[in-house]
């Protein structure tokens, strides 16, 4: 698939088909989220896939936005104490962060390459979560995927317009001095 058509094309889906989602689709999507850049290739993160329908169920009650029950859903975490340990304070207070983000449109774009809807979400509450998953304190969930086959795919909103968000060499270059 073309790059631009999967970077354009994939929306955010929330309403799937009752199709199950196999190991291995998910730990595609698992490694293409793990060949994302990560700030010192620190790799500072944990993916936790659920597939259970009723651990799902109980994860739904922490994730106001959500009301249907996807097939699987994927929570990339951070490593607080990895991020310590290769970045120092930047890398666990900021890089590890972004890097889950560059991690999660990586899982989004290769879940789109093989026909699957995704949607990224912040709304949960992730100490419930933590709990709920077993995860230790410095395992901190930041980001849910939820995903499977599309039921519908909304239209994409639209995008702010380039002359709206795109400044050549600087943000006014025309004061600069020479
Ligand atoms: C950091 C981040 C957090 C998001 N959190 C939520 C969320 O909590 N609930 C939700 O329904 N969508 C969430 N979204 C999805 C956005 O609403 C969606 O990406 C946006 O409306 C643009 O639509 P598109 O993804 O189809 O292009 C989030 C997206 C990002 C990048």
């Amino acid at each position: 698939m073309d790059i631009t058509e999967a970077i354009k094309g994939r929306r955010s889906v929330r309403l799937f088909t009752d199709e199950k989602i196999n190991k291995d689709t998910l730990e595609k999507l698992v490694q293409a989220g793990c060949w994302a850049p990560s700030g010192s290739n620190a790799q500072a993160w944990a993916f936790v896939v659920l597939t259970d329908e009723k651990v799902i169920k109980k994860v739904l009650r922490f994730s106001p936005g959500l009301f249907q029950v996807p097939p699987a859903m994927i929570f990339i975490c951070t490593d607080r104490e990895r991020a310590f340990q290769k970045g120092g304070e930047l890398g666990r207070d900021v890089m590890c962060l972004l890097d889950t983000a560059m991690a999660a449109e990586n899982i989004m774009l290769q879940a789109y390459a093989m026909g699957l809807g995704t949607c990224v979400l912040k709304g949960f509450d992730q100490k419930a979560v933590q709990i709920l998953l077993n995860l230790p304190d410095h395992i901190v969930p930041e980001l849910l995927i939820i995903l499977g086959v599309p039921k519908s795919v909304p239209k994409a909103p639209k995008r702010r317009p380039l002359e709206e968000v795109l400044y050549w060499e600087g943000w006014d270059s025309s004061d600069r001095e020479e």
